[in-house]
């Protein structure tokens, strides 16, 4: 296991240009298993989950090679497997896009239930309505999903959640009824901008798709697909929390290649903080003249806050004066943060899908551990912040969603560096009160 030794207290400064969005990359990766020929995806990020959804693709027959650091070449063999690997597949949630295109291109897919994750239940009873309703026998055992599609055929397939639409359930259905018979209506879906780019990228292939960015999606099964070029979207999540870093150190830090348009619920979230904008037509600038105040943030599917920086901006109202609210519309149980940012000095306290946050002057660094990727973030903002030294463990976590953070980050001004873990986090200490000592 790896770790991040940040010692605190170094305002941040510079640009930082924003690499293609993660949640578009990994269901784009795995829809060219639809289209004939060659693919290939520019603006790729290397991270952890992209090099997994890779393995699963190989695996799944996809010739894969890397053009350049960025560029991604896939063709699909048009071999007849339809089992994903085991051990790839529980590593990432994400695995869970492959159904529609299995189906849609094998007329089966067994593909093991994605890995529990800590930010809370993850269900994809929705996913497999979904894929139900086009005409998918799909039987569940405690471990895996087993689902045969002979043939798919359109027709109007709603996609509300207790919580709103599903991401990757709409990214499912509409995967699995490019290759159907017929036309397939899916309502109430989801309109993240990954989705859209999602979107666009089958539209490339020659799917017959309209609605892009509404909440109907309405898609006309066509014989087959092309491969195609097509350049992922910048990831706004990532840029949220270079934006965070610049703000929450008294710095400025701006952000190149973003699509602002896609950002303005966290801009408006960071600016009741006092946090202030600056803009181009692909970039932002923040930075704050005044202490961060209190404010009161509830994450709602898109265009609402998103729940990915919710992690990073409780980080952010730890340090605001007076007191702020935190609700997690999306998944209840996003607080894995809250405890290790305690133990930096935060004032936290949680109830349910709510947090009251009240302000504190100073964070403290210690030694705490990442338990999912965007609280792993959350942390390495606190560590930025913390008087004195910071050691965030679970560094494998951060990996997933950010590409060399340390390097990005100490090209900021950041005094970050990784190494390998020398002592386990006291998540409790044996009786002998002796630390764990990992071999190197
Ligand atoms: C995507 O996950 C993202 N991951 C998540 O980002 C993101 O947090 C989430 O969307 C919400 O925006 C990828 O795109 C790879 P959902 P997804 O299905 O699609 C409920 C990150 O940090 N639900 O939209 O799996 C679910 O419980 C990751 O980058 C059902 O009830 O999320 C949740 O409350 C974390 N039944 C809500 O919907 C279902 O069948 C949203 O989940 C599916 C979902």
């Amino acid at each position: 296991m790896q770790e991040f030794v940040i010692r605190g207290g170094r305002p941040l400064h510079g640009t930082v240009r924003a690499n293609g969005a993660k949640n578009a990359a990994l269901p784009i990766m795995a829809a060219s298993m639809l289209a004939e020929g060659t693919t290939v995806l520019h603006r790729v990020p290397r991270l952890s989950d992209v090099e997994t959804m890779g393995a699963i693709l190989r695996a799944l027959g996809v010739a894969l090679r890397w053009r350049d650091r960025h560029a991604v070449e896939l063709r699909s063999t048009g071999t007849d497997v339809t089992v994903a690997p085991r051990e790839l597949v529980r590593r990432m949630r994400a695995s869970v896009c492959l159904l529609g295109p299995l189906l849609a291109t094998r007329g089966a897919a067994t593909l093991p239930l994605p890995g529990g994750c800590v930010i809370g239940d993850r269900p994809i009873d929705l996913h497999l309505k979904g894929l139900r309703a086009l005409g998918a026998s799909i039987r569940e055992d405690e471990h895996q999903v087993y689902a045969r599609a002979p043939a798919l055929r359109g027709t109007t397939v709603p996609m509300a959640g207790p919580r709103g639409s599903t991401v990757l359930g709409t990214a499912n259905v509409m995967m699995a009824a490019c290759l159907a018979e017929g036309t397939t209506v899916i309502e109430h879906a989801a309109c993240e901008p990954e989705v859209q780019d999602l979107a666009r990228f089958l539209t490339a292939c020659g799917a017959e798709i309209s609605g892009i960015g509404t909440r109907t999606l309405t898609i006309t099964g066509r014989e087959h697909l092309e491969g195609c070029e097509h350049t992922l979207i910048p990831d706004r999540i990532e840029a949220g929390t270079y934006l965070i870093a610049g703000a929450i150190t008294g710095g400025k830090v701006s952000v190149e290649g973003l699509r602002p348009g896609h950002m303005q619920a966290t801009v408006h979230a960071m600016e009741q903080m006092g946090i202030e904008f600056g803009r181009d037509e692909d970039t932002l600038w923040a930075g704050r003249r005044s202490p961060l105040c209190a404010a009161d943030i509830t994450t709602y599917p898109y265009p609402g806050l998103p729940t990915d920086m919710q992690p990073q901006l409780s980080t952010l109202l730890a340090l605001a004066e007076g007191t702020s609210t935190v609700t997690e519309g999306v998944y209840p149980d996003r607080f894995t943060h809250v405890a290790p940012l305690r133990r930096m000095g935060a004032r936290m306290v949680r109830k349910g899908s709510r947090m009251i946050v009240r302000g504190v002057g100073r964070l403290s660094g210690a030694r705490v551990k990442a338990t999912d990727l965007r609280a792993g973030a959350a942390l390495v903002l606190a560590g930025l912040v913390g008087e004195g030294v910071t050691t965030v463990q679970g560094v494998d976590q951060i990996d997933r969603g950010y590409e060399d953070l340390e390097d990005v980050l100490g090209n900021l001004g950041a005094d970050i560096s990784r190494r390998d873990a020398e002592w386990a986090a006291p998540a409790r200490l044996p009786a002998d009160g002796q630390r764990v000592r990992r071999s190197a």
